[in-house]
């Protein structure tokens, strides 16, 4: 069993939607030092972290071996969040493989993994649920709980499973970014009567952070988090009753969602933006998110919210309560309220990917 004594945290992601607010939380209070990889260590988000007590970094790519021996050298844990939307499935695959290996040659006592669900497997193998950036994780997290079954004595590990991101829903080039239609908030969304597990950012800090603070719980765990199932009936509902500004949902059908949604004129282009067009194993953005959204419309994916009130009982338990707190935070940093964020204008990524414009090296 692996020591608790874990005080260095090398992280990939770090400078990520998903990554900021997971190092905020493991620096807190000094309880970890945090040692993030980026490939741009002067980028506006590197420095936010750099800026932070006990953080520092590694210039490179996870996509070489030299540099990811590098990070994880002299590290007692390690959180591997690998972005599959530049490398594509199959080239985050074998790195993801190579991490969890030289993360137990390097000496790492505790290994959290990044995950997706794997909805291909969770659907029974129905191919109308293949989705490249949750399939290429969800096999792994399964591959590396299998290794933690010989391996668990010498290197623990857990999984850490999260979903669509809340955040996106406010946010321009998403799979939901809303229109505003004549005053009207109005996401056209493929998803009928299902509801996304969306994952409030905030929430991945605590969970991650419990993770490596108990490494004996944790040890083979897979930790799968969510808000809550949200249908989109019921967030333009709760957009409503915290803005006081109308909102709608509008089930939309698949031709006019790639016709005319927020992700139509990227539809043909590969879902990684550094994978080979010309490898027939690579997905384009319009099949990887069509699986997307069938994961939700039609129920696929499953969370048990009694374990996550148990590790985080604080949590947040609906979108209503997400776009509160929001709504208070854009205010508090002087950004406005939700409903003037929403706004075509005014609107700020919360994707590296979508402030980089989908480019940079692999
Ligand atoms: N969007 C969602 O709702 C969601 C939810 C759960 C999981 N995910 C998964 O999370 C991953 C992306 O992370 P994110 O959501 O935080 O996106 P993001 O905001 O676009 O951040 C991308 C992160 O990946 C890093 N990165 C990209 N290429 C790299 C490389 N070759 N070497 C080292 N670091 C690299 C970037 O660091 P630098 O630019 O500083 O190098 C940045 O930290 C994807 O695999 C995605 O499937 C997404």
């Amino acid at each position: 069993m692996a020591s608790p004594s874990i005080s260095r945290i090398f992280v990939i992601g770090g400078t990520g939607a998903q990554g900021m607010p997971i190092v905020r939380a493991l620096v807190a209070h000094k309880r970890y030092a945090v040692r993030f990889l980026s490939r741009d260590p002067g980028s506006r988000r590197a420095k936010e972290l750099l800026a932070l007590d006990n953080v520092s970094v590694v210039e490179g790519s996870f996509a070489d071996e030299d540099v990811l021996r590098e990070g994880l050298r002299g590290c007692d844990g390690a959180y591997i969040n690998l972005d599959g939307f530049n490398a594509g499935e199959k080239t985050e695959t074998y790195w993801a493989i190579r991490c969890y290996e030289i993360a137990i040659e390097e000496g790492i006592q505790f290994f959290v993994y990044g995950n997706l669900d794997y909805g291909l497997k969770k659907s029974g193998y129905d191919s109308r649920f293949r989705t490249g950036h949750y399939d290429g994780k969800g096999r792994i997290g399964e591959w590396i709980l299998s290794q933690n079954q010989v391996n668990g004595a010498r290197m623990g590990a857990a999984v850490f499973t999260s979903g669509p991101y809340i955040e996106m829903v406010i946010s321009p080039g998403t799979p939901m970014t809303p229109t505003v239609e004549d005053g009207v908030v109005t996401w056209r969304v493929p998803l009928g009567e299902g509801a996304v597990p969306h994952v409030a950012l905030e929430d991945c800090g605590h969970y991650v952070r419990w993770l490596f603070d108990h490494p004996e719980r944790a040890n083979g765990m897979d930790l799968e988090v969510a808000v809550d199932h949200i249908g989109y009936a019921d967030l333009a509902a709760a957009f409503e009753r915290v803005t006081g500004h109308p909102a709608r949902y509008v089930d939309t059908d698949l031709d006019t969602y790639w016709r005319e949604g927020p992700l139509s004129r990227i539809a043909d282009a590969p879902a990684g933006y550094n994978a080979d067009p010309n490898d027939k194993s690579t997905m384009n953005v319009r099949d990887n998110f069509t699986g997307f959204w069938n994961l939700w419309k039609y129920g696929v994916v499953e969370r048990d919210y009694g374990l996550l009130d148990e590790v985080h009982p604080t949590r947040i338990r609906s979108a209503e309560e997400w776009f509160r707190r929001e709504d208070e935070r854009g205010r508090a940093l002087g950004k406005g309220g939700l409903w003037e964020r929403v706004q075509p204008d005014n609107r700020t990524p919360i994707l590296k990917i979508g402030e980089d414009m989908r480019a940079g090296k692999l």
